[in-house]
Order: C-alpha cells, then structure tokens, then sequence
C-alpha cells in the first residue's frame, strides 16, 4: 500500500492527515497553536509555532497509521489563505508575528487606496477587493513598520510568503521559495490572467520583486523535504488553499459545481471555468488551482465567522461548555423567537465588504432565553452562507442545482437543515467529511502518479446524507427579509 501525507495548516490548529490509496483516512493528528491579539481587530500566529504543531502532527500522524516515511509517497500542503510572513532568507526566523487573514489593521489603508481610485484596477487584475483580509496590504505594513525591512527586502534578505511558502520553506530546508498560484491569487499582487505577480500593482503597494516567491502549479513534484525532517525524503508534491483544495476535494471540478466549507468562517466557492469570471455582486474571483500552467477559476464568497461565533458562546458568554453542546440548546426551542444574531465580529465580508461592522443582536425580548441565541447563532451561519449563494447564482446566471457541504459544523444536522431550507437546494453532505485535505492529497497524488487522473479521484466521491428544502419558500423570504434588516443595523458601527 502507497500513503499520501496531507498537512492542513488551519487558522486554528495545525492538522496532518494520512490517506491510502482508496482515499480512506489511515490516521489524524491535530494541535492548536496560540491566538494572538494585540489590539482589538488585530489578530497575528506565531511562525515558528505554526511550523513547530505542524511537523510535529506530521510526525504523530504517522506514528498513528504505523507506517514509515518511506512509504508516504508525497506530501500535500493546505493552508489557511492570506496569512502573511515576512522572514530572513539566511536564519530562517520571521522578522515578526504572522499578520492573520482575520486582521483588520490595514483597513485604513484600504480605505486610502481606494479613496485614490484604485479599487477597479485591483479588482480588475487580481478578481479580489481592496479590503485588509488579503496579504498584499498586510506586507505593505510590514514592510513600512520593521525598521530597515523594506531595503533588506529589496536588497534579497528577506522572504514574505503566505503559510504554504512558510512550511515549504521550512520543509524543504530552506532551498525552496515558492506559492501556488491558488494562494498567490489572495496576494492583491498576483494577476489572475497572466499567473504572474503584477508590476503595477507592486509599484502601487511598494512590494519588492526580490520578496516574492516563485509561483507554480498546484500538482507537481517541487522538491522533497529536507533529510534531518523525517526519517526518509519525501517529495513534496501538492499545494493549495484550504478553500481550493477543498473544492477540488469535493470533487466541483466543472463550470457551476460548488462548495461551502463551515469552519472558522463559512467559504463558499463555485467553479467557473478555464476563464475567470467577473463579479457583479462583490464576490471575489479566485483561481481554483493551477494543473500544467493553465488556471482554473471559481467565484468565492468568504463569510469571516461561521463556527467563530459558536466558541463565542462556549468562551464568551459561556452558554455552552463545548462547541457540540450548542445543537441541543438550539433545538430545545422551536425557532429563535424573533432573535437575530448578525456576527460581525471582525467586519462583514461578501457581499457587504463592511470592515467597521460589528456583532448585534436583535429582537431580544423578555421572553429571550439562552437556547434562542444559540439558535440564532447557528440560524446566522446559515443566513449569511445564503446571501453569498445568491449572489453568485446571480453572478454566474446559473440557479444551483445543490451545494456540497464539509467542515465541522456539517455534523450538525439542525444547521444543514436550516441552510437547505433557505436556499431552496438540497444540502449534500459527502462521506468523507475532511474534503480540505483529502484535496491536498488529490494534487500531491496526481502529481506522483498515485492517481490516474482527475476522473478516478472524482469516483471517490460518495454521498453520506442529502438535506432536502422543507420550508415553503414564502417564508424563507420572510426571514431572510428579517435578516437583512438586522445587517443594516450592524454596518459601519467601528468606523473611524
Ligand atoms: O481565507 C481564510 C481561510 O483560508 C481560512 O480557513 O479553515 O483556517 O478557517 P480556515
């Protein structure tokens, strides 16, 4: 039997994940890493312990399967997109914390930028916003603020990359200084029709060539780890985002397939071709992966908090012990009793674009019980992975036919059921739920042959359970009438 090792490197904890050929789970290892918050809406990891968890659930992981390195065939890496690190090409070591995708510091920056005109040109060539969730703004910072950094970066000292780059480099000893194009079209600096960074765009934001890695497809043999790391060479061969990995994971590998992820935040993506397609309804293009130099393309919605807000109320306001406790509470009541919860808690993403918005609730009464806001928690995930489906149906000029769904929170049925029900589509829950790693060992198994092609991985794919829309759609429109007044009342609450 051949393995492929997956890291999935999340926002959270630092996963490894070993499949067989069958694309069956051998073993899991996973560990959190440390949330730093230096200020209110300032969010930053450290590098090293983002490498630290992650070779070392890579090690366990192993261990767990009882198998030897020798016979993991290739390494594919997934990451959480956007993150941004600046470090010394010669030590190693980053010049400060990782600037999370979560960080809003450079939204006034964003706000300049786009005070000067420059979000059509943005928006144009990389198919993003100008909004502080992506790493092009964030290294600008960096490079303004660390004293010196901008002329080491220019003179060649110093690396930036997002967390892919990061473990690249660090897996590979130090000798390989790459993204994939999936990732690098989160930069702000990567235009996604010549898959090549953007000297306008460099020049704008101040970014050094000299800085950025080189970019290459999503499947292909880069190089393999260096010989101290594990007990045997293994070629590194796979690269994504976890939210294009996931996509191709889900097997959504034509024009109108589409997924959404509940995790940390909710990211709905919808493939669109060998052609990107533009949003009319600020939603985001994306490249989905790059097989052969050629990209594919998706629409992306990304919903900031999803499951966030689920361990704000376990850490929070402390109405639940674990995470999993919060489908009983909301299923001891009959509906939120007139409860909306809009958590905004770092802004509001597509297709509000609103970074001063904040958390509200709304529609508290007398009669208001824990059990509704946990309910109107979970309703809130629901409604806003909704309102990024509608803009892409509109977008695309296609009405979907389902949405495949994974992560965590498909577990809950109460959740899937509410989504089906405002969406008016089927809800389909694959058998494999960890589609995010499952394609990053996709394209590191292609690359190494495992696999023949995209065709037989897409057999893998299996139906666990479909949820079908129960709800007339009258008054799905009502409560999502409903919903839509309460964002209103959350916009632009932290504006300067
Ligand atoms: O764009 C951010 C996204 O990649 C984070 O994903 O799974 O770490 O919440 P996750």
């Amino acid at each position: 039997m051949s393995y492929i090792l997956a890291l999935d490197q999340g926002t959270t904890s630092s996963r490894a994940i070993v499949f067989d050929t069958t694309a069956t789970i051998r073993a899991i290892a996973q560990r959190e890493f440390r949330q730093i918050f230096p200020r209110p809406g300032w969010v930053e990891h450290d590098g090293r312990e983002i490498w630290a968890t992650q070779v070392g659930v890579a090690a366990e992981a192993l261990t767990r399967a009882g198998i030897s390195p020798r016979e993991v065939k290739a390494i594919g890496i997934t990451n959480q997109r956007e993150t941004t690190l600046l470090w010394d090409r010669r030590s190693g070591e980053p010049l400060h914390n990782a600037i999370v995708w979560q960080d809003r510091r450079t939204a006034e920056l964003c706000d300049r930028l786009k005070a000067d005109g420059l979000e059509p040109l943005f928006r144009q060539k990389t198919g993003l916003v100008l909004d502080a969730y992506f790493s092009g703004t964030k290294l600008a910072w960096l490079l303004d603020t660390i004293p010196g950094a901008r002329s080491r970066a220019e003179a060649g000292e110093l690396a930036f990359g997002t967390v892919d780059s990061w473990l690249v480099w660090n897996l590979s000893g130090g000798t390989l200084h790459i993204t994939d194009a999936s990732n690098a079209s989160r930069t702000l600096l990567f235009n996604i029709t010549t898959l090549d960074w953007d000297d306008e765009l460099l020049a704008t934001l101040g970014i050094p060539r000299a800085v950025l890695p080189r970019v290459v497809d999503s499947s292909a043999v880069y190089g393999e780890t260096a010989g101290d790391i594990f007990a045997a060479t293994i070629p590194l061969a796979g690269m994504a985002g976890d939210q294009q990995a996931a996509l191709f994971g889900q097997a959504c590998g034509t024009a109108g397939m589409a997924k959404n992820t509940y995790g940390t935040g909710c990211f709905m993506l919808m493939h669109c071709g060998a052609q990107p397609v533009g949003s009319r309804y600020s939603l985001l293009t994306t490249v989905a992966w790059q097989l052969g130099g050629c990209a594919e393309y998706a629409l992306e919605g990304s919903v900031f908090v999803a499951g966030a807000a689920v361990q704000w109320l376990r850490d929070g306001l402390g109405i639940i012990r674990s995470s999993g406790e919060v489908e009983a509470l909301a299923a001891s009541v009959p509906d939120s009793g007139g409860v909306c919860l809009v958590p905004a808690f770092t802004g509001l993403g597509a297709p509000h674009w609103d970074p001063y918005a904040r958390g509200t609730i709304v529609g508290i009464t007398r009669g208001t019980t824990a059990a509704h806001i946990a309910r109107a928690t979970l309703e809130s995930i629901a409604y806003q992975s909704a309102d990024l489906l509608t803009a892409m149906e509109a977008d695309a000029g296609i009405k979907l036919a389902e949405l495949r769904v994974d992560g965590g929170a498909t577990a809950n049925g109460l959740l899937m059921q509410f989504q089906a029900d405002l969406l008016g589509v089927p809800v389909v829950r694959p058998r494999i739920s960890e589609t995010t790693a499952l394609g990053a060992a996709y394209l590191a198994g292609l690359a190494v042959g495992l696999w023949r092609d995209r065709q037989e991985i897409a057999g893998h794919w299996q139906v666990d359970r479909v949820f079908e829309p129960a709800m007339g759609r009258e008054q799905a429109a009502e409560l999502r009438g409903r919903w839509e007044r309460a964002v209103e009342r959350a916009r632009g609450w932290a504006a300067p």
